[in-house]
């Protein structure tokens, strides 16, 4: 018994290639005996049963159990080690929440890309999905160019990076001059694609879609892929946004979607102290009263500083856009 301690206790600290750990934090010892004729048998697992890491291995528990301490000969059984309990194989559940408006033009697509940027900036690991087949403008705002993204070799599109940001967009896949006829239809097939081949950070906690304007049809393309997919209803004060926005919202509820809360962009535009409600009053309020949710953030008109579509942290709409992300946060954990 004695010497089996021996022996555990002197290869314990010699590392396993192929996922970086000690024989120890794997648990991978799982079996020692010596034989009369004083030969070591061991049962390892190991993360990655190739022959480089056998070979590897062999060769440190050579040196340790025949040179350090003595034995004639050493016998290895590798077998996998069991995924469960073993940290790198832990998979964080990925949370979906959609942008969406009823009315276009209201800013969702700008409210999408800086709720997903202000989760980035709170340490939260975020993407971003361009859901928007007719007027894809996510690329645009971040920044990114139209270009067809690479794939792995196992046919996973890889996202493109941007603001600390993975994202995939539409306008990725279609060709410009594509009539916009066309595009309806293949825009179930091309979520399907966006939700289930992408190769996401394997560390990604948030994914924002950008959704296209409307009430019903993407919804239920979505809700057949991410049955449990968070919303949030944006529109501006003016009753041309808002009517639309609850239409959105019910058929959001209808799906059995969760309503995160309301969004009320362009409230108003202040300009020497004085404010100016452009687009009129109350929209917000209206949308979060008729689908009974509360109105997660009210934001102002203003343009951003120092890019073309994202607000810095510490411009007003930057320091609005983390209190967002922050409600939100709170609401989902
Ligand atoms: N709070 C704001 N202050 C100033 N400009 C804004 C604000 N929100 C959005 N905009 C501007 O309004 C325009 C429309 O915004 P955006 O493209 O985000 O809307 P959308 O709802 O996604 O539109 P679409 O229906 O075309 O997808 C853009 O030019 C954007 O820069
Ligand atoms: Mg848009």
């Amino acid at each position: 018994m004695g010497a089996k301690t021996d022996i555990k206790e002197a290869i314990e600290s010699i590392v396993d290639p192929s996922n970086g750990q000690t024989l120890k934090d794997n648990h991978a010892i799982q079996f020692i005996d010596i034989t009369e004729d004083h030969k070591v048998s061991l049962i390892l697992g190991i993360h990655k049963v190739d022959e480089d890491t056998k070979k590897k291995l062999n060769r440190a528990l050579a040196k340790v159990i025949k040179l350090d301490l003595g034995y004639q000969g050493l016998k290895i059984t590798f077998e996998a080690l069991k995924k469960q309990g073993s940290v790198v194989d832990e998979k964080r559940e990925i949370t979906y929440i959609g942008v969406a408006s009823g009315k276009g033009g209201v800013g969702k697509s700008t409210v999408a890309a800086n709720l997903a940027v202000a989760l980035s900036r709170i340490g939260k690991k975020t993407a971003i999905i361009d859901a928007d087949i007719y007027g894809s403008s996510i690329p645009n705002l971040l920044d990114l160019p139209v270009e067809l993204p690479k794939a792995d070799d196992d046919q996973k599109i890889i996202p493109f990076k941007a603001f600390d940001l993975e994202v995939i967009a539409t306008e990725f896949f279609l060709k410009e001059d594509q009539p916009l006829m066309w595009r309806g239809p293949m825009l179930g097939k091309m979520l399907n694609h966006f939700f289930y081949d992408v190769k996401w950070a394997d560390d990604t906690e948030y994914i924002i879609v950008d959704l296209p304007p409307g009430t019903g049809d993407v919804a239920m393309d979505i809700q057949k892929i991410i049955p449990k997919c968070e919303m949030v209803i944006v529109t501006t004060p003016h009753p041309s946004a808002s009517n639309v926005a609850v239409k959105a919202g019910f058929a959001a509820k209808q799906l059995e979607h969760e309503l995160l809360g309301v969004i009320e962009n362009m409230t108003a535009f202040e300009a020497e102290g004085k404010t100016y409600a452009i687009f009129g009053e109350g929209g917000g309020k209206t949308v979060a009263n008729k689908l009974d949710v509360e109105v997660l953030a009210e934001i102002p008109i203003q343009a951003p500083k120092a890019h073309k579509g994202i607000y810095e942290m510490h411009e007003e709409l930057g320091v609005i856009y983390l209190g967002l992300a922050n409600k939100i946060i709170k609401k989902l954990t």
